[in-house]
């Protein structure tokens, strides 16, 4: 295939950035689209230009570090997907493809299509956690009958990878359905419980301390997502919430 890419460069969060556009050829439809940018990079480095600035780590979908925007939808046109998963075959040969980094005042631009998602973290480390006793007298969680309904929506909202998908397809760069789904992961768990409404409510707090817009039901962040967390997270966030406001 042969592609013209058009991509974010941006030195540094100071630089006002632009697109820039780099014709590609000789891509395979089976090479995944980092390894395509892999090429395009080896091309600009024997060039003696420096290369797209990008983030990755397992490229098997579960770290969540890739993240772009490709023409015009977060980890591109497929579906339940991450970037690294994406393959070039969803591409025609002669397309335009334009790549730009995850975008959201919370996500600030660090190098080209480098975000700083350090807010997630933040957020994660205000409750996305359960103490336990690991002095060798914990109980075995096996011990705790758990329903299979309960189980499989806590395993569900565990598959979120934190990748801010959610939160850069948002109008609003809302990032309830990544924090719904850390909070409803433990909420529907007996371990969960104990710190549950402490969860929520520091959660949520930490999440507009970021700077993130609030959810209007859209749904856009769902069909983007590439775990397929679903919007019920947010619903179970939003009764959570009240129901830890009313009780404190
Ligand atoms: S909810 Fe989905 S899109 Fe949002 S961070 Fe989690 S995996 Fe990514
Ligand atoms: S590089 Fe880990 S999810 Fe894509």
């Amino acid at each position: 295939m042969n592609l013209t890419l058009k991509i974010w460069r941006q030195k540094n969060a100071k630089d006002k950035g632009k697109m820039v556009e780099y014709p590609i050829s000789g891509i395979d439809g089976d090479m995944s689209f980092l390894e395509m940018l892999d090429v395009l990079n080896e091309e600009l480095i024997e060039k003696g230009d420096e290369p797209v600035a990008f983030d990755h780590d397992c490229r098997e979908g579960i770290c969540g570090m890739c993240s772009l925007y490709i023409n015009g939808e977060a980890h591109g046109p497929d579906r339940l997907v991450t970037t690294c998963q994406l393959h070039m075959r969803k591409f025609k040969d002669g397309e335009t493809i334009y790549i730009e980094p995850f975008r959201a005042n919370a996500f600030p631009v660090v190098k080209d299509l480098v975000v700083d998602r350090s807010s997630f973290d933040r957020i994660q480390h205000a409750g996305g956690y359960i103490s336990v006793n690991t002095s060798g007298n914990t109980q075995d969680a096996n011990s705790i009958p758990i329903e299979k309904e309960k189980a499989d929506a806590a395993f569900n909202a565990a598959a979120c990878i934190g990748c801010g998908a959610c939160v850069a397809t948002c109008k609003n760069s809302s990032a309830m359905l990544f924090v719904s789904a850390k909070v409803s992961q433990y909420a529907l768990l007996p371990q969960g419980e104990v710190e549950a409404k402490d969860r929520v409510l520091n959660m949520v707090h930490q999440m507009d301390l970021e700077g993130f817009g609030n959810c209007t039901n859209t749904g856009a962040c769902e069909v983007e997502c590439p775990k397929g967390i679903s919007l019920e997270n947010i619903a179970r966030m939003n009764r959570e919430y009240i129901k830890a406001s009313m009780s404190k």
